[in-house]
């Protein structure tokens, strides 16, 4: 079976990522948001990404940028999700934002329409008891440059069926990838070791034992990592990773997960990363 129509809602880091992946191998994305700024912004990251991908990913397919964004309807209206297959979620992360669009998604979309949540932490489970499908709900959590990740976490809520897997696997397979299919808690695998590591990172430089640049080059030059924590905590975008900490917190109410005052010291102050320009690192200049 091949999926030919995806709904995207949320245009932001992980919207753009996702939508980019899916016209790059075919197939026909409508994109949400709630307006037409965010639209129009993301439409001119899309752009860029469609061109630079096969430059920067030798696994990336080469597509006209005009073929390519003829395949994106880009909207207000989440009703247009209606008739899609697939609809991959990656709204702000926080509860009250993705509650409503699930219950909106649930009213408006075919009753066999499945519901791929891209969340860095909350709970497939708790997200699929509001709807009335939570065997169709599962997690996946795309990692950016998506189009660049041959391999993605996929959760599996408490109950998510054996063939809403299997077709999140399909689809996968439709954008080159494979799944890693881990049960559910918050954050998961990946996000609940990795926000430990970038949280300690941030307390580690409020606390003056270390610069950004000396953290993340110990990670990089000693441990061989591609990239260190308070990078890595720039490129998914602070104010994520504020609200992921947050629902780690207040999910497992374990103060291991107390979010660095530095960290929402950046975030007051508009410091989100990669996406606002400076974050722990500065990229203003970088082009
Ligand atoms: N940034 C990452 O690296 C990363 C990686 C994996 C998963 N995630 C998860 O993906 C999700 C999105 O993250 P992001 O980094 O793209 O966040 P973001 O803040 O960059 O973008 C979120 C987008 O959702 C939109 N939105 C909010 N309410 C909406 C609604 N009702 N309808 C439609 N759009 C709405 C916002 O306008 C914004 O454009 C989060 O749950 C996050 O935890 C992020």
């Amino acid at each position: 079976m091949e999926f030919k129509k995806i709904g995207v809602i949320g245009a932001g880091t992980m919207g753009v990522g996702v939508t980019v992946d899916l016209v790059l191998h075919g197939i026909q994305t409508l994109l949400v948001d709630t307006a037409d700024k965010v639209l129009e912004n993301a439409r001119s990251e899309i752009t860029k990404s469609i061109r630079f991908a096969p430059l920067v990913h030798k696994g990336a397919p080469k597509v006209p940028v005009k073929e390519a964004m003829e395949k994106i309807t880009f909207t207000t209206d989440i009703k247009e999700v209606a008739d899609c297959q697939w609809i991959i979620e990656n709204v702000t992360e926080k509860w009250e934002v993705k509650e409503k669009v699930y219950r909106e998604l649930d009213q408006k979309c075919d009753p066999e329409a499945l519901f791929g949540v891209d969340t860095s932490c909350i709970s497939i489970t708790k997200i699929a008891s509001i709807t009335t499908r939570p065997d169709k709900v599962i997690g996946m959590h795309f990692i950016n440059p998506v189009f660049a990740k041959p391999v993605i976490e996929v959760m599996r809520g408490f109950h998510t069926s054996d063939e809403t897997i299997e077709k999140a696997e399909q689809l996968l397979a439709q954008l080159d990838k494979k799944a890693i299919v881990v049960n559910d808690y918050p954050g998961f695998v990946t996000n609940r070791i990795s926000h430990l590591f970038m949280n300690e990172a941030m307390w580690v430089v409020q606390d003056g034992v270390a610069t950004p640049e000396q953290v993340d080059n110990i990670f990089k030059q000693c441990f061989g990592h591609k990239m260190g924590p308070l990078e890595t905590a720039d490129l998914i975008g602070l104010d994520t990773v504020m609200h992921s900490l947050e629902v780690l917190y207040e999910s497992y109410q374990d103060p291991k997960f107390r979010c660095c005052p530095l960290l929402k010291k950046k975030v007051d102050a508009g410091l989100l990363g990669r996406k606002s320009g400076k974050g722990f690192h500065d990229y203003s200049k970088k082009g």
